[in-house]
């Protein structure tokens, strides 16, 4: 007879005691959500963030299982140092949830798209995603464990009209999911991202009304996401127990894609 009792494993607060979580972008929005979250199941959490006003309000909020580092994720630099003085600290990172992002211009045809501004917006989105990877996956290796969860967006398997630049970065992000995914399977790291529909944080609140009417409109549950249904579907994906999915995306957008 089968034995069901290893579906247990890995499910209880021992599981996340000890761990340490890198959050890009943890200042605000959908990763502060996530950040809160992991550090009340035990995990000491990382916030990397541009924003230097907001970190520091973010870390206060979460207390003694935080710590915030200032830090640009377009710059190697920055990413790496602040990965070595984690390291130096805790020895270990077990997690790391690229939510840093930007949408750059939205609600323009291609033939309007800045160049300049389409450049930032990948080098946020995607090269930035991937230097924070570069930057923790050794460590994940020595330890042969890690979760790692890349913010893609439903733009980026549909492609939202209106946001060539986003939309483009967030396809390359699940692209670069599915290649490291298969990299690593063989390892005890996974790797996925997942795919919002529309959540009201500020990144959404900056957009023009029409952008953000054009996304709602297209979810067939008829309302946005939250927060918490965000950090709950990620804090599946970047725990213990999501052992055998790996280089996939995961959907979180109301109904719109069923694929
Ligand atoms: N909110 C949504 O509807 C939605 C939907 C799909 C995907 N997403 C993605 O979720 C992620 C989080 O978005 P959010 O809605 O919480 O937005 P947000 O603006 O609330 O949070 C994003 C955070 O990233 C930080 N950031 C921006 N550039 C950075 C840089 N160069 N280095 C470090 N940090 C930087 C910002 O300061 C901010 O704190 C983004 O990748 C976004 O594209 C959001």
């Amino acid at each position: 007879m089968s034995d069901f009792s290893s579906d247990e494993q890995g499910t209880g607060s021992d599981a996340w005691s000890g761990q340490v979580a890198v959050i890009t972008g943890g200042a605000d929005g959908l990763g502060l959500a996530l950040a809160s979250r992991l550090a009340r199941r035990g995990v000491f959490v990382a916030l990397w963030d541009i924003r230097s006003d907001k970190l520091e309000k973010a870390a206060q909020r979460i207390g003694a299982m935080a710590i915030a580092q200032k830090v640009d994720v377009t710059s190697a630099g920055q990413v790496q140092a602040a990965a070595a003085a984690l390291r130096a600290k805790h020895a270990r990172i077990d997690i790391l949830a690229n939510c840093a992002g930007i949408t750059g211009k939205t609600n323009i045809k291609s033939h309007e798209v800045d160049l300049a501004d389409f450049d930032h917006v990948m080098n946020v989105n995607l090269r930035g995603s991937l230097i924070a990877f570069q930057a923790v996956i050794g460590t994940m290796l020595e330890r042969n464990y890690g979760r790692i969860l890349h913010v893609a967006s439903i733009s980026g398997k549909e492609g939202n009209a209106g946001m060539l630049a986003y939309s483009t970065s967030k396809a390359a992000v699940i692209g670069m999911t599915k290649v490291q995914g298969k990299e690593y399977a063989e390892t005890g790291i996974r790797i996925n991202a997942i795919a919002p529909a529309v959540i009201r944080t500020e990144m959404v609140a900056m957009l023009p009304e029409e952008q953000v009417r054009y996304m709602t409109d297209k979810i067939p549950s008829k309302r946005c996401g939250t927060m918490e249904e965000f950090a709950s579907a990620a804090e599946f994906i970047v725990s213990p127990r999501n052992s055998f999915t790996t280089a996939f995306t995961f959907d979180l957008s109301g109904g719109r894609a069923v694929y």
